[in-house]
């Protein structure tokens, strides 16, 4: 049993992160745990989660288990968690709950959990006392374990929790199944330094740790010769990429240079933190064109008292200094947010200065949340003295400006001919195929098959407050 430790996850040693190259090689004996069976993965989360999935995956074939349609097929279930606020929690446990019930009338299932809950101490503890009739848990930082923690888990047939409070090592070679066959997450670094106060991620997920450029150009390189056109280049904080190398000088502006230098069609990352945003980041993006117009750029709140309390490291003014830069330099650039409600001594007047941010910016699209507090932060030892009531007005308040901004920066498009890479069927049906402008816009058109994975030039014909609805002009 190897239990989170928030205490020990929140230290920052000196000691250097090692980088595995070898092969990633499993025993023989591992290779046909799964034959003839299924698993079944669901994801919560961010795109890293995403990303840590399609390892999980890669990995659960390397023992030959097969994908399951559903979860009542699967003789492997496994849930990838998100620990950033209280509500995936509780549906995270509901899962469980149903998975419970599963386990009752076919005790020879396999249930475990991966992903930032799994290092929160509070949930192990909850595992261990409530939910002992599960199988595993492994955290954030040993996913390529997870052919050895099934393996003991069956073995045994009991609990088995192993979950490392320290970071581990850059492990280089570990198999991914991804997701899209023209589109791919590319992890540029792991961890976070950023300790604002609200948010359990550097704790979850460890210091931060920069991915050697090589490997990444590496990965990038092999993505364009295997036909992928867009990639996204992933962090919790990018544009600290390279902030924790002690041997280089090389930072995200050179790194965005480099991987725009293979010819992958489409570039993208996230998730920017405006305190490290710097000049010639901007004059990179506005000189590649393989690198969209696209910026997530949470402000998280407009009154400066509430940034200091969340310790961001910027005010209002600076925010709106830097966004004004982006437009200046890019004037198409289309930039989204993230917007935290009822964050601790939150007053009307702050929550006003978030509604005169989003007024002033104007912002393509905003991730609006309800502060959550998540033990162990510093936050969660202020008094949250902001009734249920007031965030969820100050919320609807907010979504309403944030709708209206997105629907008039979709409306500046109609009739517009934008480029759009074509992912595949939406989830409409009826032929209506879905892809993403350059501006990270979401577009329905109705089509032939034969587009998917082609950029192509597509009309707007109507415009919808998140989406858009076009026709197909020409193909790449
Ligand atoms: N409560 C509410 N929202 C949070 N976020 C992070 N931590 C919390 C929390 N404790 C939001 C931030 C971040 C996004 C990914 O989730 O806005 O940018
Ligand atoms: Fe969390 Fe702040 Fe790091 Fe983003 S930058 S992951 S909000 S601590």
């Amino acid at each position: 049993m190897k239990m989170p430790n928030l205490m020990e996850s929140k230290q920052r040693g000196k000691e250097k992160v090692k980088i595995i190259k070898d092969d990633f090689i499993i025993d023989n004996d591992l290779k046909k745990i799964g034959q003839d069976k299924k698993y079944y993965i669901k994801t919560y989360g961010c795109q890293m989660n995403m990303r840590d999935s399609e390892t999980l995956r890669a990995l659960l074939e390397m023992m030959s288990y097969t994908e399951a349609d559903n979860y009542e097929q699967a003789d492997i279930l496994l849930l990838n968690t998100c620990a950033i606020r209280e509500n995936v929690h509780n549906k995270v446990f509901g899962m469980l709950g149903r998975f419970k019930h599963l386990k009752e009338s076919r005790p020879n299932i396999v249930v475990g959990i991966a992903g930032c809950m799994s290092q929160e101490e509070v949930v192990v503890e909850k595992i261990l006392s409530k939910y002992k009739w599960m199988d595993f848990v492994i955290g954030t930082h040993n996913i390529h374990r997870l052919p050895q923690v099934l393996d003991e888990a069956l073995e045994k047939r009991g609990l088995k929790v192993e979950v490392w409070s320290k970071e581990g090592d850059i492990i280089e070679n570990v198999p991914i199944k991804r997701d899209s066959e023209y589109k791919a997450w590319v992890n540029i670094m792991y961890g976070c330094d950023k300790f604002c106060t609200y948010c359990i991620v550097p704790y979850t997920r460890g210091k931060q740790r920069s991915r050697m450029p090589e490997d990444i150009v590496k990965e990038v390189k092999e993505l364009v010769s295997d036909g992928y056109k867009e990639i996204t280049l992933l962090g919790q904080n990018v544009n600290a990429y390279g902030k924790d190398f002690d041997n280089i000088n090389y930072n995200m502006s050179n790194l965005l240079e480099d991987v725009s230098k293979t010819g992958i069609k489409r570039i993208r990352f996230v998730t920017s933190h405006p305190w490290d945003f710097t000049d010639d980041m901007i004059d990179v993006i506005k000189n590649n064109e393989n690198i969209m117009p696209y910026f997530h750029l949470p402000i998280q709140s407009g009154s400066d008292k509430i940034l200091k309390l969340m310790g961001r490291r910027y005010n209002k003014q600076d925010y709106l200094e830097l966004f004004n830069k982006i437009k200046q330099a890019i004037p198409n650039a289309s930039i989204t947010t993230d917007i935290i409600v009822g964050f601790p001594n939150e007053t009307e007047e702050d929550f006003e200065e978030t509604l005169d941010v989003v007024n002033k910016c104007k912002f393509d699209g905003a991730y609006t949340f309800i502060y959550s507090p998540r033990v162990g932060t510093p936050a969660a030892k202020m008094e949250d003295n902001i009734t249920l009531e007031e965030k969820e007005l100050r919320l609807q308040e907010l979504n309403k400006l944030v709708n209206k901004y997105s629907r008039l920066s979709n409306e500046k498009l109609l009739h517009q001919v934008v480029p759009v890479l074509i992912e595949g069927y939406s989830e409409k049906g009826n032929n209506t195929l879905m892809g993403y402008t350059d501006t990270f816009k979401l577009v329905n058109v109705i089509g032939d098959e034969k587009y998917i994975g082609k950029i192509v030039d597509v009309e707007i014909t109507e415009v919808k407050s998140w989406s858009l609805n076009g026709r197909i002009n020409d193909a790449d």
